[in-house]
């Protein structure tokens, strides 16, 4: 079965914002998700320079970009994928 991809910005500005906080996320998973998803980590992904993308931090959920994310919404934005 195909897996979400869920990629968390650790660049500085993302990191500064909350990103640290997201890379809980895998352990913060409900249980029906766990082998639906992978996490990765990734360095900046330039969003931060243009303020029309939003605020920070920036994950990507299946190359969709959430902005001001908080394990709430990407878990939200996850669920969504999975709908479709
Ligand atoms: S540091 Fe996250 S988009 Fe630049």
């Amino acid at each position: 079965m195909k897996k979400i991809k869920v990629s968390i910005c650790t660049g500085t500005a993302c990191y500064v914002m909350g990103a640290s906080e997201l890379l809980l996320l895998e352990e913060k998973l409900p249980t029906d998700l766990k082998d639906k998803v992978e996490i990765e980590g990734v360095m900046c992904l330039g969003k931060c320079k243009n303020a029309s993308n939003g605020k920070s931090p920036f994950v990507l959920v299946d190359k969709e970009l959430v902005s001001d994310a908080t394990i709430e919404t990407v878990i939200e934005k996850i669920y969504e994928k999975l709908a479709k």
